[in-house]
């Protein structure tokens, strides 16, 4: 088994060092390299994604990767930013299959914005297609205006385009992950407007025939954001494009009261996986020693889950953190009155020793 670590930028030292910790005290061989990747990599080698990262990320069986970005790095050229190296990842990588989980747990119902009867029990799997959309459709770019409103003027422009296949692929693991839970499918596009999301509902619909056994529903964007504040549990499997699951994703991780608590897994056709927190590189609080390392522990477990074929080890990591957060133990993003603060290596600590 040979995972690529990639800490990257801002606190994604801090927090893949834990998991990596986590993953040492399992009874399994591992053979671990670490790389440089995103503002880190642009430092020392001129480019976020290095050759040399993404033949070992192709090499591995999975990547544990933390985080990328900085401030500092804004006013880069786009390909050099560290975003491109997450993004450089998912292309070359295949990762079209994004599962981002938003779960409650039952310790942490307060810290969440919403009213605790809305969230407690929360569990619903965003599944994100991460290879297609707006984000990767060509032509893009900056022009002159030959029509619309200002012709003349200076404009930018970008694609948005799924193919069936692409489409039916990600259609595929919405249902199958859906018939392992409670078999319910939400397909989010935004059809009333454009032709995109009308091919996509169209094909969503035609592979459901397929899984007679899942029921299916389909709902406008906007909607969705909506019903995602007012009746988050009526959820179960949203299945979505790349730019609307970037931005519902980011919306459920919010309900759960943390994003410190989210891991999430982009797998290509061969199961080959990238294993990272929802949250970002939270460069405010870097070498502080206080970010929350539990996304990226369970992002080790996903990890083991779904790439690595080891589900007994994943549930252990899951149970210790769970236990964990009935010791009372909290780093600051998810304290509240009457819990016990501690910072991401002691958090780390404890993961172990429930391990
Ligand atoms: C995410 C992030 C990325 C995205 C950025 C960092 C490129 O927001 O993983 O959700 O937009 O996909
Ligand atoms: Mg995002």
């Amino acid at each position: 088994m040979k995972i690529a670590v990639l800490p990257g930028d801002g606190i994604g030292t801090e927090i893949v060092a834990e998991a990596v910790k986590v993953l040492h005290a399992l009874d399994l061989k591992f053979e671990m390299e670490t790389a440089l990747v995103g503002g880190t990599a642009y430092d020392a080698h001129g480019h976020p994604l290095p050759d040399a990262t993404l033949k070992l990320a192709k090499e591995s069986d999975a990547v544990l990767f933390g985080a990328v970005g900085d401030w500092k790095y804004d006013t880069l050229e786009r390909q050099f930013r560290p975003e491109q190296a997450i993004l450089g990842l998912r292309k070359n990588l295949g990762l079209f299959a994004n599962f981002r989980p938003a779960i409650c747990y039952e310790q942490l119902v307060a810290a969440s914005s919403l009213k605790p009867e809305l969230i407690a029990g929360l569990d619903i799997l965003i599944i994100r297609e991460l290879t297609g959309d707006i984000y990767f459709g060509q032509p893009r770019g900056r022009r002159t205006a030959v029509d619309g409103h200002f012709p003349g003027a200076e404009e930018a422009f970008d694609t948005m385009r799924y193919s069936r296949p692409e489409v039916e692929r990600i259609a595929r693991v919405a249902f199958e992950a859906a018939r392992k839970r409670s078999k319910r499918v939400t397909s989010v596009d935004k059809a009333n407007v454009l032709e995109t999301f009308q091919f996509w509902k169209d094909i969503v619909t035609e592979v459901g025939k397929e899984y007679p056994d899942v029921e299916l529903d389909h709902m406008y964007v906007d909607n969705a954001a909506m019903q995602l504040v007012k009746a988050p549990k009526k959820f179960d499997v949203v299945v979505t494009g790349n730019m609307f699951g970037d931005i519902l994703s980011d919306e459920a991780a919010m309900l759960t009261g943390s994003i410190g608590m989210l891991p999430s897994a982009s797998l290509n056709s061969s199961n080959q996986g990238l294993y990272e927190p929802s949250h970002g590189s939270a460069p405010d609080i870097a070498g502080k020693g206080v970010a929350n390392p539990l996304a990226t522990i369970l992002s080790a477990a996903m990890m083991l889950r779904y790439s690595l074929n080891q589900e007994e080890a994943a549930q252990r990591i899951e149970t210790a953190v769970k236990k964990v957060l009935a010791q009372g133990l909290r780093t600051p993003d998810i304290y509240s009155a009457g819990t016990t603060k501690v910072g991401t290596v002691e958090m780390g600590d404890a993961v172990l020793k429930a391990l």
